[in-house]
């Protein structure tokens, strides 16, 4: 058995939760990642028999059934979790229809995974059933797309214009667009099926006054298209109160839509 600390699925989370932190994405506790991992994987690391305990999720994930992920940790602070992976992260297998999750290791001291876990996994079966090759979803609270939820039309296909107009970038990296959730109480089975409804037609689903989940095949891809649309938020704050003169128009999107090929979202272009 391999030393799991190294494992590349382990050393990635961990640098993904610093640069998280790094980025002011995650104060305190805030923010939660899960990624899906391989069986064949998980076997050079974990006795995948050897189960530490159990732990109940609250909600049924059939099509998660057997299936392993990494996961953060309720109320662990990602600025910690490079200092103690196995305080604030664990390796779970989920069983019996996804009710209950198997610790394999992690969270000790007798944590668990995140209150988010069911928006989460919620999230994971809706993009895998839109992407087989989807693996991350990842949350968190950035400051510039959290403060728009406070200026903006929360009406996903305006939201989502005004990001595409603010740079170059942000319809290439999410041409899908961003669905928005008005504000709901999280950390509850509500708000992870309402979190999946979005996740079918976008990875990109804002939680208004919240913050903002992503998901994607790995987790750089995740982490970028989360730092794409934070920028195009911060732009629009940088110059919402003042008199636009410039602007990049829908012929110009059609274009990048054209030269890139890009599958920009049905209607959402004028
Ligand atoms: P957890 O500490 O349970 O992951 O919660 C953080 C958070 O961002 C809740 O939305
Ligand atoms: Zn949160």
């Amino acid at each position: 058995m391999q030393n799991i600390l190294e494992a590349p699925f382990l050393v990635e989370m961990v640098r993904t939760a610093a640069n998280m932190y790094a980025h002011g994405w995650d104060e305190r506790n805030g923010g939660n990642i899960s990624v899906l991992l391989d069986e064949a994987k998980v076997s050079e690391y974990v006795d995948v028999n050897a189960v530490i305990r159990d732990i109940p999720t609250g909600f049924e994930a059939p099509s998660l059934d057997g299936k392993y992920f990494l996961v953060t940790g309720a109320g662990k602070y990602f600025k910690n979790v490079r200092y103690d992976p196995a305080h604030n992260l664990g390796l779970v297998r989920l069983s019996g229809g996804g009710r209950t999750a198997r610790l394999l290791w992690g969270f000790t001291g007798g944590g668990r995974f995140t209150s988010e876990f069911a928006a989460h996994m919620m999230s994971h079966a809706a993009r895998l059933s839109a992407d087989p090759a989807s693996r991350v979803v990842m949350h968190c609270h950035p400051a510039n797309l959290l403060a728009m939820t406070y200026v903006h039309d929360l009406d996903e296909r305006a939201f989502t214009r005004t990001l595409w107009r603010m740079c170059t970038e942000c319809i290439m990296v999410f041409p899908e667009g961003v669905n928005v959730l008005p504000w709901m109480l999280c950390g509850t089975n509500e708000i992870g099926e309402a979190t999946a409804e979005k996740m079918k037609t976008a990875r990109l689903v804002v939680w208004a006054q919240h913050g903002i989940y992503g998901a994607g095949r790995d987790l750089d891809e995740t982490f970028g298209l989360i730092e794409t649309a934070e920028k195009g938020a911060e732009i629009y704050l940088k110059t919402a109160h003042l008199p636009v003169k410039n602007t990049i128009t829908d012929h110009q999107l059609r274009q990048l839509e054209v030269h890139l090929g890009l599958k920009v979202r049905e209607g959402w272009l004028d």
